[in-house]
């Protein structure tokens, strides 16, 4: 089954702890997503390690940051050492992708590596079998609640194709714009996880929105379904 993977980044700050215990509490989510920003690579700013530090000790569930950010090389540590289990770097943000890698294999991390909307899937296929997950940004990064942009159907396809061709275990990951609407088709096309930031902070509760798709992912919706 296609895993959800929760983005933070719309949450409530004022109120994290509390929704973090939600999330967990459903058992829908497999980990949570922390988005860190340095305002250069994307025009925001969003998360430390102290962040991951706090989240780290309220939570049993995994954390991957997605490091939107220049030359991540030097926070690959500190990430890591807030608590973080897998950290994923931007392949148009690294000078030196395979030495990121490297170092994140050394530190005992899972890696993974994000692609932009307009980045070609084969960039990573010289790194293919070096990294965990590939990221596909289904929408530019720095901002949650944007629309997917329709053309990165096409590139999960391609991703799947090339992973499969390859033999490697790699993971596919869709972040951005990850709805309700699209979530199953996106499952088809070939994603093993999606992240999903606002629609699980919707008006239904993050219960009822996750529940929503969990149910919508699961192989046996009729027989498995949350409340
Ligand atoms: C975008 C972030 C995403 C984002 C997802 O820069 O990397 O993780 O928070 O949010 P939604 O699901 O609202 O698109
Ligand atoms: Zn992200």
């Amino acid at each position: 089954m296609t895993a959800i993977w929760a983005s933070l980044l719309n949450a409530d700050v004022g109120r994290l702890a509390e929704q973090v215990a939600e999330l967990e509490a459903t058992h829908a989510i497999a980990g949570l997503h922390v988005d860190v920003m340095d305002g250069r690579f994307v025009p925001n700013l969003a998360f430390g390690p102290q962040s991951v530090e706090a989240l780290r000790s309220r939570t049993k569930l995994p954390i991957e940051v997605h490091l939107m950010v220049q030359d991540a090389g030097p926070l690959l540590p500190i990430f890591h050492d807030a608590g973080a289990m897998r950290l994923i770097v931007h392949a148009e943000a690294s000078p030196h992708l395979h030495r990121d890698l490297s170092s994140i294999e050394r530190l005992g991390a899972q890696s993974g590596v994000a692609l932009n909307p307009a980045t070609r899937v084969d960039v990573v296929e010289p790194v293919l079998g070096e990294f965990e997950e590939l990221l596909l940004m289904g929408v530019n990064p720095g901002f949650g609640g944007q629309r997917f942009i329709p053309s990165v159907a096409r590139k999960i396809e391609h991703a799947r194709r090339m992973i499969d061709r390859a033999g490697a275990a790699t993971q596919i990951n869709v972040d951005g714009g990850v709805k309700v609407d699209n979530a199953a088709h996106l499952a088809a096309l070939g994603a093993d996880r999606l992240v999903v930031g606002s629609a699980l902070f919707g008006a239904a509760g993050i219960a009822g929105c996750a529940a929503t798709f969990f149910n919508l992912l699961s192989p046996n919706a009729k027989t498995e379904k949350l409340a």
